[in-house]
């Protein structure tokens, strides 16, 4: 059976944290737990205006964890200083607009070319593997495949939220599944990611050519479920004593 990697996105233990501007929960000890327990990388996305990840958070989490670190960074001057710097394993370069709640699409692959293909040698040359955040586009895939990247994440909040909403899936379904195809006759590592839940990530699991998945805010949301009964039953215990 194919095994698909799977990158866990540990943003939002950083908003949490940022929630009450104290030290906890940390993201670098949230790290290293999705390393324990099997993750095949660990992803962070330093934004622009920082509101979740920070630069230290990037450091600290470059110097201890051992499986790769896939950091997403926005297509600017100041990104490729700290990436050419922080020299991360692997990076996806992602649209950013300040005021979105989250990464609200692909990229625009025709806005500031010149810089996008600078950018991407740059970093290629530190021998960094590159993906870039798209659509599920036929237009987009050919064009990453030109742009001389390792990889594709093709963006799956649409296909997600219809699941969410119990709406017809089949269409953008297809608009995936075709994309993966071309992706992989094109010899581009194709990865998925965004809005994945237990339900949208067991339908695209089975498409084949998707190698990895990157999951951040349902699986952080998951894991209160999965932990409050043990936090509550250690403070009845130091309560107790
Ligand atoms: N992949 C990329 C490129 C992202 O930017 C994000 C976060 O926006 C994710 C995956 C993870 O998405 P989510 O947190 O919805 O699982």
């Amino acid at each position: 059976m194919k095994r698909i990697r799977l990158g866990v996105n540990i943003d939002h233990v950083a908003t949490v944290r940022n929630a009450r501007g104290e030290n906890y929960p940390s993201p670098l000890k949230a790290a290293l737990l999705a390393e324990k327990n099997g993750a095949d990388s660990v992803t962070i996305h330093l934004r622009e205006d920082r509101r979740h990840i920070n630069d230290q958070d990037l450091k600290k989490i470059i110097k201890k964890l051992k499986i790769p670190l896939n950091l997403e960074i926005a297509a600017t001057r100041e990104m490729l200083k700290i990436a050419s710097n922080s020299k991360p394993p692997f990076i996806c370069i992602v649209p950013e607009k300040r005021k979105e709640i989250t990464t609200e699409g692909g990229l625009n692959l025709n806005h500031n070319e010149t810089f996008l293909k600078n950018l991407i040698k740059k970093l290629k040359k530190k021998k960094i593997r590159i993906s870039l955040f798209i659509e599920p586009s036929l237009k987009d895939i050919q064009k990453a495949k030109k742009l001389n990247v390792d990889c594709v994440e093709i963006h799956t909040g649409k296909f997600c939220n219809l699941i969410n909403k119990k709406k017809n899936y089949k269409n953008e379904l297809k608009k995936i599944k075709k994309v993966v195809k071309i992706g992989n006759l094109l010899g581009l590592e194709v990865h998925a990611g965004h809005g994945l839940t237990y339900t949208s990530a067991k339908i695209l699991s089975k498409i084949k050519g998707i190698v990895e998945f990157n999951i951040g805010h349902f699986l952080i949301g998951e894991s209160i479920f999965v932990g409050l009964s043990k936090g509550i039953k250690t403070f009845k215990k130091i309560l107790k004593s």
